[in-house]
């Protein structure tokens, strides 16, 4: 860390007091233009919301030309609320209730992927002839991949989207109901994936329902190939999204089909990272555990998955084995933020920054003890600007009688 970075990071810790969450406009924009160029057309790549919804990150997406996939009424809202139009918003092949999927029939949206039968049902009903909707659907193509086993989502028994043999009667009933389109056939395989592979074999399922489809008259024109990309943790090397975007492209040559692809981790997670200060020092057995007030209520990340992502003091990177943990100060032993690293001259009081939790950092945070979510702050052009205040304790009970 520079001395300049460290300078704004004690600013913004004594201005915004901690923990608070610290995104980089720059860093984000970098990161969607790697996309777009490998895409060589930003309408390809759909950012997933889920990631991040902050409104101010949202509007610098917005303006970098892509689209955005939301799952819930929310996300939608958040989009819309940060500027994008209708036509570049993809409701997501998540679990949807019938409502979020009615309101998405003959609203403009660019697409609607479709992954349960309850959906396809509220879609028949609510479908308009006067204002059609092109539709996707969702396939779980039964491949094992994702970072963890809560993150993996195409494997067989994923409560997500359809078996490849129940899609051909699906797309028939979507075909000949007046007022949809169904163009797109589409897969999440999961989140975190290191390898390109698993998106080659979900390309032979997908291939060959789509020309098991070509006879029903109304033909797959595009795939959508989700989200899903990883970063690594512990480095600062990813994977390339060029190389996953080229190796689609060139299985896809000739067949006249297009693709998109949904990331969120990938764009969001280098460009966060979450300010937090050692509230106090346990010594156990000559190897101290520091105690911050950063907990699992504002970084689910380590308790959900043990993801283990860099954390480093602000004031300089002490010596020592890795032998620290960096634990929450709620009341649960399994609030811990990341375990066994070189940290041993850190003292009470220190600031220390954990990398990387652009993605699936804030979205997750919870009040769980009444503990108010943290503050967001984005740095802009060498300053920062508040992009979400720190909750106060009357937002604690926002909604409830008060007497
Ligand atoms: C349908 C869908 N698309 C895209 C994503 C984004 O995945 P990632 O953040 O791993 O790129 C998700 C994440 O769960 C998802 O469910």
């Amino acid at each position: 860390m520079s001395r300049t970075d460290s300078d704004l990071l004690a600013e913004i810790a004594t201005a915004q007091g901690t923990p608070t969450y610290v995104y980089s406009a720059r860093s984000l924009e970098a990161a969607t233009l790697r996309w777009v160029e490998a895409a060589g057309d930003a309408e390809r790549i759909f950012f997933a919301a889920k990631a991040n919804t902050n409104l101010a990150v949202l509007r610098r997406l917005c303006g970098t030309g892509i689209g955005i996939e939301v799952a819930t009424a929310g996300e939608r809202a958040r989009a819309e609320r940060a500027g994008f139009p209708a036509d570049r918003i993809l409701l997501g092949g998540v679990p949807k209730s019938a409502d979020v999927v009615v309101q998405g029939m003959g609203s403009g949206l660019g697409l609607v992927v479709l992954q349960a039968g309850h959906e396809v049902d509220a879609a028949v009903s609510a479908a308009d002839p006067a204002h059609p909707t092109r539709i996707g659907v969702r396939v779980r193509p039964g491949i094992r991949a994702g970072a963890h086993p809560s993150l993996e989502t195409g494997r067989t028994d994923a409560k997500f989207g359809f078996e490849p043999a129940d899609v051909a009667d699906i797309w028939s009933r979507l075909a000949a109901t007046g007022g949809l389109e169904p163009e797109v056939l589409a897969v999440h395989l999961g989140s975190g994936i290191d390898s390109l592979e698993p998106w080659d074999r979900a390309l032979d399922v997908l291939l060959e329902l789509a020309d098991g489809l070509a006879a029903s008259g109304v033909p797959v024109r595009e795939f959508d190939l989700g989200g899903g990309l990883g970063v690594d943790y512990s480095s600062d090397v990813d994977p390339d999204p060029a190389a996953l975007i080229h190796g689609v492209d060139r299985r896809l040559l000739g067949t006249g089909l297009c693709s998109r692809f949904e990331p969120g981790r990938s764009i969001m997670a280098r460009a966060g990272l979450l300010l937090t200060r050692v509230l106090y020092r346990r010594e156990r057995e000559g190897t101290p555990a520091l105690v911050c007030d950063a907990g699992f209520t504002d970084f689910a990340r380590f308790a959900l998955y043990g993801a283990q992502h860099r954390i480093e003091a602000v004031a300089g990177s002490p010596a020592g084995p890795p032998t620290v943990d960096v634990l929450g100060p709620t009341c649960e032993s399994g609030d811990v933020i990341g375990t066994g690293r070189s940290l041993h001259d850190v003292q009470p009081g220190d600031l220390l920054v954990v990398r990387d939790v652009g993605a699936y950092g804030f979205v997750m945070a919870s009040n769980y003890n009444s503990r108010p979510r943290p503050a967001e702050v984005m740095l802009e052009n060498g300053d920062f600007r508040v992009v979400r205040e720190r909750e106060t304790l009357e937002d604690l009970w926002r909604g409830e009688p008060t007497t």
